[in-house]
């Protein structure tokens, strides 16, 4: 097993990320040998996958994101037989495969989802304040706009680890009587202007706020505890788990698990 933090050098403000982060390391603890079966349970953009195929592995990729999915629909029909694309959350992974002999989850959004506006991920660019990775169920807006300011205050302070959690709680509840949060750079710019931005912060205001809507939106930790039970359940004696995390919740939940 192995857990890494995906720190790397294309991040911005924490969340950005372009190139598959930590692929060396990822193959190096999976050991992807031809005749094996691999789950890689964040497809995507297949960057892990076509890696795992090149080394002569099977893989079962599964994302919950129907663009990423849709988007792998080329590799799977280049890949004969060897590449089954699943569009579920990663959760349910010991449905879709019996046994594996690595399983590997990259945890966090993508840059296809970061980039583009309309999934309302981004707090640089203006979009639907949305953020739902499997573009169903209950949207950022709809936590903004309908939670008690003391649940939004525990989202922002637990998830997020956000200082302010209480007085943006208190500032969107105020808000969103006179008009309703619907779009991500409204959010941002309120955030922003009420606690404005401290000399030595390299991060806009509204980051830790945005993840923390982000992981409850897609009920990460959830997720992802479900999913190392799961990967238990199907891994093979001998079988590897990777998993990459982005922060310290999720790194706490594997590494607590692990031990
Ligand atoms: C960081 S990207 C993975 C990048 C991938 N390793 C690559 O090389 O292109 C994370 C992907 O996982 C998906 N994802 C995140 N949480 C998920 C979950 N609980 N179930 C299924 N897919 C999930 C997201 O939709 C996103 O496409």
């Amino acid at each position: 097993m192995m857990t890494g933090h995906g720190d790397d050098p294309h991040a911005v403000g924490g969340l950005v990320r372009h190139i598959p982060v930590l692929l060396a390391e990822v193959l190096e603890a999976l050991e992807p040998k031809a005749g094996e079966t691999i789950v890689d349970g964040t497809f995507g953009a297949g960057g892990y996958t076509t890696a795992i195929l090149e080394r002569g592995a099977s893989v079962v990729a599964i994302d919950r994101d129907p663009d990423a999915i849709a988007a792998g629909k080329a590799l799977e029909q280049q890949a004969g037989g060897r590449l089954k694309l699943v569009q579920e959350p990663f959760s349910t992974l010991d449905r879709h495969v019996e046994s594996a002999d690595g399983v590997v989850l990259d945890i966090g959004v993508s840059s296809m989802q970061l980039d583009q506006a309309g999934r309302g991920f981004s707090f640089r660019a203006d979009g639907p304040l949305d953020m739902r990775m499997a573009q169903a169920g209950l949207s950022a807006a709809d936590v903004v706009n309908t939670f008690k300011a003391g649940d939004l205050a525990r989202i922002f302070g637990f998830l997020g680890e956000e200082r302010h959690a209480g007085r943006i709680a208190r500032m969107i509840e105020a808000r969103r009587e006179r008009r309703p949060f619907e779009r991500t750079l409204d959010l941002a710019d309120a955030i922003a202007t009420h606690v404005g931005r401290a000399p030595k912060d390299n991060i806009h205001p509204a980051t830790r706020v945005f993840q923390a809507l982000r992981i409850f939106v897609n009920d990460e930790l959830g997720e992802l505890a479900s999913a190392l039970f799961a990967a238990e359940r199907v891994l093979k004696p001998g079988g590897r788990l990777a998993v990459v995390t982005f922060h310290s919740l999720e790194d706490r939940i594997v590494k607590r698990f692990i031990a």
